[in-house]
């Protein structure tokens, strides 16, 4: 293994769900006293204003390091990419650790560049298993385990699905959920919804009413690639956005494909609101008050489980159970009468309100850092050995 800075930490953000995992332990570890030095890399994955340079402001990330720029392209064009540029990095930075967040391309490509390189990898967000190996996330997210030194995780079932495909329990750190960190710190500046939708010059009449409104996030490859897929969930959608109005920030991969396979006529609903993709505060105010959330995002059942409003999951599989067994998330998949009889119960009873679970207490990133100090700082070796 060649020589280490024992001081740098490598931190990688790529897309969307990686700012608010990384922000907190950024800052901790800017603030901290120890000895580690953040360099922040973004591989560009996600490039556009409203996925990524209005997030960073939000959570106020500081400017990253270097920018890969790598933008869009197939999955094996995107990860290549990123393992390309991504190289020379720890060719000269000569990190003690590269940390990685979530499960996007982005997270594999760079574990897999460091471990190549010797350098250890540490991996936030470790162990959550949907068992759908159709999805690319959950690809990303086996392979970057097994190939990581340190796991940090955030509910038990991770820990079970690691020990089960042979990772040793030495390296699992149970640390609880650095997303839920960014929630409670930013909470309380989030804007409240109607101004969230004066801001887009939409009237806030639709969503002032005192029956309530729905948010909705939709952008997994099995939702929106398919045109009869989507096509049966506009249907749905609409359906839904008749009975309480619906706020839909739409992803830029779904509109794109709407428009592709010529389903543009189905976005437009009398109690249908679309908005650009939002800005994080802006949808943390959106969530808040929401009568029911519907996604197929994970980290939107995590958030809606912090917030204790309800969540109905687009998916047949969550690799969240503990917001299931524990938060405020029903899982509904695609079906229509599912989607329908939940949001009903919903409505008839306020659905479900949950729990916090263990460790989502707003000190994750802490743990995190503090795990990084005694496992790199004295001796990067001590990582190797675990
Ligand atoms: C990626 C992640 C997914 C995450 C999601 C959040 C992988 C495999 N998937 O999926 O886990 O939940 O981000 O957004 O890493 N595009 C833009 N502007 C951007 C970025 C993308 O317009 O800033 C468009 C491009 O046309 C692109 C499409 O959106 O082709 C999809 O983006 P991509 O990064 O490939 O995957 P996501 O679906 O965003």
């Amino acid at each position: 293994m060649k020589a280490v800075d024992k001081a740098t930490v490598v931190c990688v953000v790529g897309a969307r769900p990686n700012y608010m995992k990384m922000a907190p332990i950024l800052r901790c570890m800017t603030e901290s006293k120890a000895s580690l030095r953040p360099y922040l890399v973004h591989t560009g994955q996600h490039y556009d204003a409203a996925m990524s340079g209005q997030l960073f402001r939000d959570l106020q990330l500081p400017a990253a390091d270097v920018n890969l720029n790598v933008g869009s392209g197939s999955h094996a064009v995107q990860t290549a990419e990123i393992m390309r540029r991504f190289e020379p990095i720890i060719d000269e930075q000569k990190p003690a650790c590269v940390l990685v967040v979530g499960d996007v391309n982005s997270t594999l490509a760079c574990a897999l560049v460091a471990v190549k390189a010797g350098v250890a990898v540490a991996h936030v967000e470790a162990g959550l298993r949907s068992f759908d190996r159709s999805m690319p996330e959950e690809i990303n997210r086996l392979l970057t385990d097994q190939i990581s030194d340190l796991l940090f995780t955030t509910e038990p079932s991770a820990h079970d699905n690691l020990a089960r495909e042979g990772i040793p329990s030495e390296r699992i750190r149970f640390v609880g959920n650095v997303m839920i960190d960014s929630v409670l710190a930013h909470r309380g500046r989030a804007p409240a919804p109607e101004s969230v939708l004066r801001q887009a010059g939409l009237a806030p009449d639709p969503i002032g009413t005192s029956k309530g409104y729905a948010v909705m996030t939709l952008h997994r490859p099995s939702n929106v690639d398919e045109p009869k897929t989507l096509q049966m969930l506009l249907g749905v959608i609409r359906e839904v956005s008749a009975i309480l109005p619906l706020v839909w920030p739409v992803h830029p991969r779904t509109l794109r494909n709407a428009e592709g396979f010529g389903l543009t006529h189905l976005l437009s609903a009398p109690g249908l609101i679309l908005l650009p993709a939002q800005g994080y505060l802006e949808m943390l105010g959106l969530m808040s008050r929401a009568t029911v959330v519907l996604t197929d995002s994970g980290g939107v059942q995590e958030e809606t489980t912090a917030l204790s409003v309800p969540c109905l999951t687009l998916r047949e599989t969550t690799e969240r159970p503990v917001t299931v067994e524990q938060g405020t998330n029903v899982i509904v998949g695609r079906d229509r009468r599912r989607i329908l009889s939940a949001l009903g119960e919903i409505l008839a009873t306020g659905g479900k309100r949950g729990r916090s679970p263990d460790l989502w207490d707003g000190r994750a990133a802490e743990r995190i850092v503090s795990h990084l100090i005694t496992d790199l700082g004295s001796d990067p070796s001590a990582v190797e050995a675990a």
